[in-house]
């Protein structure tokens, strides 16, 4: 049997040369790990809507966890759709109509203080207190504390954590990481003994009912932590990501800056080509068949989001950053199906004022030296790990 290597050994770089070999001779493919990878972009499509066959996993295989403690993503119909009402609540068009103009200004104050040195760590200085301070804002927790929960949700993400059962809290997710989880349960206690709680995400959490209950107070951190920790590190990568192309394709830039209307586009081919999310992790829970392949229900599964959005049967050219494309969103970095990313509107908004905001402020835009993109290092994750620049103003 042929040994393709591990499609989900991304230290190196997201593998796209196996991804497209893998499309052609094994498009289901079991690695050397025993993980089901899924390459195509119809199968990937496919099995984010199959729920009944392949649910969420964050795990290693054995390890269970209490209802309350369960992510979003794990949590199965009929109760996930009634929290994602409340998720999708907060994150309604009116909210993202208050936190624009918020994105607005804090882009132009974190940018104007990078110009003022004539350049620095965009990563650091520009792109990622974006997103921690817009999520704070929308979930009404103070903003001025983002940087404390920009490094708790980078050390979720990059500690092993929640592969393992950690158990020296034994309270899941949020648990493992106990500054966090001790910032959230404070924002939590606040609402609970306030006589008249604000009027916020976090209050509703706590006063909604979901199938005749309330929330518990674990549930509701777990859900807080997710959500500041999912629209931290993929929006901090999308944003990154675009900024590495234009650092490296001048004409790229130049082009964005004399079309300002382009800029939409280059963020929906930026998550195409570079999806945040490189690879989404299941477990099979039936047995099932891919392409007469059997999948036994117990075993792991992968959906190659970076390979199935570079799938030469829906893209010509697959591998070109361009920005002619017909269906510029045609892609799945936000997953699909019932657990499609609640957050693409806001990240979308994000990136799109961010890039405005350096379209519209640096003239020039200089990679250090000796400037090679390495990636962030989760394997799942797809964005610079630093981006070190020289700007000039316009
Ligand atoms: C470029 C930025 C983003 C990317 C690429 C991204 C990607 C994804 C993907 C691929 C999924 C599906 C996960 C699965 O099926 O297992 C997902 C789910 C989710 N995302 Fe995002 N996301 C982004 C931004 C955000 C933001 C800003 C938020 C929060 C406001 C957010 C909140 C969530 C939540 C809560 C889920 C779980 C939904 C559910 O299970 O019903 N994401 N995201």
């Amino acid at each position: 049997m042929t040994d393709f290597g591990d499609p989900l050994d991304t230290r190196a770089g997201i593998p796209y040369e196996l991804f497209a070999r893998l499309r052609v001779e094994a498009p289901v493919w079991r690695t050397g790990t025993g993980v089901w990878f899924f390459s195509l972009f119809d199968d990937v499509l496919a099995a984010t809507k199959d729920i009944e066959s392949f649910k969420s996993s964050f795990r290693d295989p054995g390890v269970v966890v209490p209802e309350e403690e369960q992510l979003i993503s794990e949590i199965e119909e009929p109760r996930h759709g009634k929290i994602r009402r409340i998720v999708n609540s907060a994150i309604a068009a009116h909210r993202l109509g208050n936190v624009e103009s918020f994105a607005l200004e804090t882009s132009h104050t974190l940018l104007e203080r990078v110009l003022a040195k004539g350049g620095g760590e965009l990563m650091n200085e520009f792109v990622m207190p974006l997103p921690t301070s817009v999520i704070a804002t929308l979930l009404g927790v103070p903003t001025e504390d983002f940087h404390l929960w920009g490094q708790w949700s980078g050390d979720v993400v990059q500690g092993d954590y929640p592969t393992k059962n950690r158990t020296e809290r034994g309270e899941g997710f949020a648990g493992a990481h106990p500054e966090f989880a001790t910032y959230v349960d404070r924002q939590i206690a606040e609402r609970r003994g306030a006589e008249n709680p604000p009027n916020d995400f976090v209050t509703r959490l706590l006063t909604t009912d979901v199938e005749g209950q309330r929330l518990t107070d674990t549930e509701v951190r777990t859900l807080m932590v997710f959500l500041l920790v999912a629209g931290n590190e993929t929006t901090r990568n999308l944003i990154g990501n675009l900024l590495v192309t234009m650092g490296q394709r001048p004409e790229i830039f130049r082009q964005l800056q004399d079309n300002p209307e382009l800029i939409e586009v280059a963020v929906e081919e930026s998550l195409r080509i570079d999806p945040p999310t490189a690879v989404l992790l299941r477990d099979c829970i039936r047995d099932t068949e891919i392409h007469g392949i059997p999948i036994r229900a117990g075993e792991k599964v992968a959906y190659g989001i970076a390979s199935a959005n570079r799938d030469e049967s829906h893209y010509e050219d697959p591998n070109s950053f361009r920005l002619d494309r017909p269906n510029p969103n045609h892609h799945v970095a936000f997953g699909g199906g019932p657990h499609v990313c609640p957050g693409s509107v806001l990240a979308r908004m994000e990136a799109k004022i961010a890039i405005e905001v350096f379209l519209e402020k640096v003239g020039k835009m200089k990679l250090a030296p000796d400037f090679v993109r390495e990636k962030v290092p989760v394997f799942w994750a797809n964005g610079p790990n630093a981006l070190p620049v020289t700007l000039t103003r316009r």
